[in-house]
């Protein structure tokens, strides 16, 4: 609207339809402009608040990270820590020393696993030296003995001959006592030369020849081979294991098996010559698994008298003949299969269990 003149009231009323929306949009930025004056103003209101809740969130991630980095190295450095120690503990000689690997992960575990597999391979190791230590000694001691008990005997058999041939015709009282003196002696000096022989063969047993041998075989040949002498004694053999073929030494285990069925038998006829009608029973028992050939000889004879695992070493008899050395022969030649022997609990006289490593 507009006035035309000054002195008239004469006026100028224009209209112009406008639509409703656009009116609706001036509206709308009027109250955008005043919001975002009102806003401009709060300004550093706002950005304190956002600097606050910047920090917070910032600190609380840093606080966060720092914890679960922590948690890590802890991880890491413990099982680290425990190996150092158990490093030391080998080093110091203490090859008992086990981790566990319970609360590890992955790769620790199997660091634990090696690590122990390695100080048991190592215990085995000191072991197996310990024991050719120890069979090296007895042979010493064998040779020793031998040599000794055999350098007197040559001269006493010499001269129980000269005096058998010079003095036989000469005496004529009590010739027959005289002859009989010099037997003893001559069956006692045979006796003492066959355990030199022993000892000599202890301290010269050649290192094992490993063949593929009939197992049940050698066994049932030993067995016949005490049969036609010992008719009181009751052989039994359970052959279970579905080999009969096996790597080992043929005339080694023979003798294994000779000492240890010879034991059974003295120990048995120990019992027979008190009750002379007495039924010994040896039983053999033949068995394996994947890794070993398990023979075990049990008899009804005498028994153990003390530890039979001192009776292994040397020279410890309880027998008025005995060398002591049968054992220590079975010991030594298992030991070099691989194997070894055990005594197993028996009521009624003796029982042991020998064991051949199958390669
Ligand atoms: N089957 C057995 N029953 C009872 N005692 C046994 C048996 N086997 C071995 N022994 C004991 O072990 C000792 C040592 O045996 P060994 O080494 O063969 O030597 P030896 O037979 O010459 O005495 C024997 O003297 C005996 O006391
Ligand atoms: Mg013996």
């Amino acid at each position: 609207m507009k006035k035309l003149s000054s002195n008239e009231n004469i006026f100028l009323y224009a209209i112009r339809y406008v639509d409703p929306e656009t009116v609706n949009f001036l509206k709308k930025t009027g109250e955008a402009s005043t919001f975002y004056y009102k806003l401009k103003s709060n300004s550093l209101g706002l950005q304190i608040t956002f600097a606050v809740v910047y920090i917070i969130i910032v600190s609380s991630l840093i606080m966060l990270s720092s914890v679960y980095a922590i948690n890590i190295a802890n991880k890491i450095s413990k099982p680290i820590i425990k190996l150092i120690y158990a490093a030391k503990a080998v080093s110091a000689g203490n090859l008992d020393v086990k981790l566990k690997d319970e609360k590890e992960d992955d790769d620790f575990r199997k660091l634990y696993q090696t690590f122990n597999i390695m100080t048991q391979e190592i215990q085995a190791q000191k072991n197996k030296i310990a024991l050719t230590e120890r069979y090296q000694a007895w042979e010493m001691v064998a040779k020793k003995l031998a040599h000794e008990i055999k350098n007197p005997l040559t001269p006493i058999t010499l001269s129980l001959e000269r005096i058998k041939d010079r003095y036989s015709k000469q005496i004529n009282v009590d010739k027959a006592d005289f002859e009989n003196y010099l037997n003893i002696i001559s069956r006692q000096v045979e006796d003492i030369g066959k355990l030199v022989n022993e000892f000599s063969d202890f301290a010269r047993m050649p290192n094992p020849i490993i063949k593929s041998n009939n197992l049940k075989k050698l066994i049932e040949d030993t067995i016949n081979l005490y049969k036609l002498s010992e008719k009181k004694i009751i052989f039994n053999l359970v052959y279970k294991s579905s080999n009969e073929f096996f790597e080992f030494d043929l005339s080694q285990i023979s003798r294994v098996l000779i000492n240890v069925v010879k034991n059974s038998l003295e120990s048995i006829n120990e019992k027979q010559e008190t009750d002379n009608n007495f039924q010994g029973i040896i039983n053999i028992l033949v068995e394996n698994n994947n890794e070993f050939i398990y023979i075990t000889i049990e008899d009804n004879g005498v028994g153990f008298k003390s530890t039979p695992k001192d009776l292994v070493a040397p020279f410890i008899t309880t027998k008025q003949h005995g060398s002591g050395l049968g054992l220590s022969i079975v010991s030594k030649i298992l030991h070099e299969h691989g194997g070894d022997l055990n005594f197993i609990e028996h009521s009624n006289g003796a029982k042991i269990k020998l064991s051949i490593k199958i390669n």
